[in-house]
């Protein structure tokens, strides 16, 4: 039984209407969230994505129209029209809830069957089944907000930037590996049997181009696909907001960043970004919070005890300041009546993290308790007590190791202590934080080479360019990421428009001439030809949604999005294909499924 429009008009959205439109007769279109027959009255909630309209039917008015109101089940697609009056029982839970339609005639445009998940707010269903039936979670009303607003989003930064002078211009999908260090999802070459495009992990290299184009403002909203381990923010494909100026140092691109960053904000979720945002260089950002992405929301920072520690009696703490590590602690306040079987669960958490175990002292009321009393004198303890600026109450907390381990797993345990000890759960500050001077290169222990740490066309700082190759390991980049509450919103640097120092860069990478060449030859080419210097900076806008609609799972932003096993569960892609299209693409599988 399904009908047509035959010339019936929308002439509504449910969502809006008011007592302004008492007496207007209106034609409403959308879904039927419930009904209910009461005998002599039919009443039909009719939900489009504007919101909820109450609708009723009586059998005076139109005898047929109520036997056919009757019919309708959940989630029928139809059509009602009717006046809009004032309601006698008004809701005042509901935005339309002091009117409702009267309704005269119906129209069934489809049925439904039972939905496998519920059309409501705040489901509480299997992940699996709300992907698999993604079209029906997209439904549900708090669903379709974030969708919304991620499209008012990617409208006020269009607005912006344009106001900004920047263009948007396309970059290719279908192009050589670009250089982010994440795996490329590979496009087999059908012309060229044995050769692969492969999808971009970002615009890096031609938003580089464009600048040697003269488009001196890019911007592009754009996807980007990395084959890597899925976590609760990363998806295989996602959406940069990607951009690149020419002529532009550090500042400039914070600055036009940050007023960005406020505009979005205040626009889109009423939150007021004061500015300019707070820079903490790399190397305070680790050891004060042991990660490159510190949460600012909350304090309890890392303390350095080597100084203090390195002549007491435990071997522990000796073995790591002799291996150039360090010890550092932090502090748990009134955390010092904590368990052992508690403390000792934290000892198993920084394990996961390669810590070989976790020292504690507790400073109880009359006593002092620690896992390695017998190793400290009075005096160290006090010692301890006054660099942790610890009071009676406090628990101290303490690894002892190279610094990459004291770091991540002292990091760590910051977060999970302010999340057991439930430090965030009223929270609802913004806590922007730029982090520059990163390192230039890191160490590859398992390849014994420098790598990029950002990408090899990142600027070396002036300050630093001397120790290029005397020592790599010092040198600082002009590279920047804009974190917030401790995740990684975006990052950006300024790069080497200058071919002899992209070829010491390369060099110090370990590239021989020739391997540089061959996987960016066109860029170094084009840079014969009077590139500007240029810098730039990307957005995960996923994440950025995720922030605006208080989410911590990237998949509720993304309108069909792949499981945590990239797998897109409603298209059960990825799939097999033909063997005539292997075939074509001179593709011989060696295992099949
Ligand atoms: P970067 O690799 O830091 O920089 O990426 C920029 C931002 O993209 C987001 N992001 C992701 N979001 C969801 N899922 C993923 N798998 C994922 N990977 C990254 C993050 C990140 O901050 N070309 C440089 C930018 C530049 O230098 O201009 C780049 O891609 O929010
Ligand atoms: P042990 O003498 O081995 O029993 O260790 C005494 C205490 O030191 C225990 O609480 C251990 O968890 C802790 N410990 C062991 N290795 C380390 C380390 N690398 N850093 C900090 N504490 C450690």
């Amino acid at each position: 039984m399904a009908e047509t429009l035959k010339g019936l008009k929308r002439t509504v959205m449910c969502g809006e209407l008011t007592e302004k439109n008492v007496t207007n007769t209106v034609t409403a279109m959308g879904w039927v969230q419930r009904k209910r027959n009461l005998g002599g009255l039919i009443f039909i909630d009719l939900r489009d994505r504007t919101g909820i309209l109450q609708v009723v039917f009586g059998d005076e008015i139109n005898k047929a129209a109520f036997m056919k109101a009757d019919l309708v089940k959940s989630e029928y697609c139809i059509a009602i029209t009717g006046q809009i009056v004032t309601r006698q029982a008004p809701n005042k839970n509901m935005p339309t809830g002091m009117v409702e339609l009267k309704g005269e005639d119906i129209r069934i445009f489809s049925e439904s069957e039972t939905p496998p998940i519920y059309i409501k707010e705040n489901l509480d269903a299997s992940e699996n089944v709300r992907l698999k039936y993604r079209y029906l979670d997209l439904r549900r009303p708090d669903v379709q907000r974030i969708f919304m607003m991620r499209h008012k989003t990617a409208k006020v930064i269009r607005n912006f930037l344009d106001d900004n002078g920047f263009i948007e211009i396309e970059t290719p999908m279908l192009t050589k590996s670009t250089p982010e260090g994440a795996r490329d999802y590979l496009v087999p070459s059908r012309n060229f049997k044995g050769k692969f495009y492969a999808l971009p992990q970002s615009p890096q290299l031609f938003k580089q181009l464009l600048m040697v184009s003269g488009y001196d403002k890019y911007y592009q909203i754009v996807k980007c696909f990395r084959d890597e381990d899925l976590r609760a923010n990363r998806q295989p494909e996602f959406t940069q907001v990607d951009m690149e100026l020419s002529f532009v140092e550090e500042d400039d691109v914070i600055d036009i960043n940050e007023r960005l960053i406020k505009k979005v904000f205040k626009e889109v979720g009423d939150i007021e970004v004061n500015t300019p945002i707070e820079r903490m260089p790399h190397r305070i950002a680790m050891e004060k919070y042991g990660t490159d992405k510190p949460d600012l929301r909350f304090g309890m920072e890392i303390h350095d005890l080597s100084e203090v520690v390195k002549n007491t009696e435990f071997r522990v703490f000796n073995d790591a300041l002799e291996i150039s590590g360090s010890v550092r602690a932090i502090k748990a306040e009134g955390c010092a009546t904590m368990g052992r079987k508690q403390i000792d669960k934290l000892g198993e958490f920084v394990k996961t993290f390669r810590a070989k175990g976790l020292a504690w002292i507790a400073f109880k009321e009359g006593e002092i308790k620690s896992s390695i009393l017998k190793f400290l004198s009075e005096e160290d303890i006090q010692n301890i007590k006054e660099k942790m600026d610890a009071k009676t109450g406090d628990l101290i907390l303490i690894v002892a190791d190279k610094n990459s381990v004291v770091f991540q797993s002292l990091g760590e345990l910051r977060l999970h202590l302010a999340d057991e000890l439930g430090i965030l759960k009223d929270n609802h500050e913004f806590r922007f934080v730029w982090i520059t001077e990163f390192p230039l290169l890191s160490y590859n222990d398992e390849e014994k080479r420098y790598q990029a740490e950002h990408h090899p066309f990142t600027m070396p700082m002036d300050e630093d360019l001397q120790y290029l190759e005397s020592d790599p390991g010092r040198v600082r980049a002009k590279a920047y990421d804009i974190v917030l509450n401790g995740e990684e919103l975006g990052g950006g640097s300024i790069r080497i428009h200058d071919t002899t120092l992209q070829e010491r860069m390369f060099k110090v990478l370990g590239f021989t001439k020739e391997s540089a060449w061959e996987r960016f030859g066109f860029l170094l080419e084009a840079f014969k030809y009077g590139p500007p210097p240029h810098g730039g900076l990307a957005y995960g806008l996923d994440r950025m949604i995720m922030f605006l609609a208080g989410t911590e799972n990237i998949k509720d932003v993304i309108a069909f999005p792949k499981n945590q096993n990239a797998v897109c569960v409603m298209t059960e892609a990825p799939n097999v294909v033909d063997d005539t299209q292997l075939k074509e693409l001179g593709i011989d599988l060696t295992e099949k499924k």
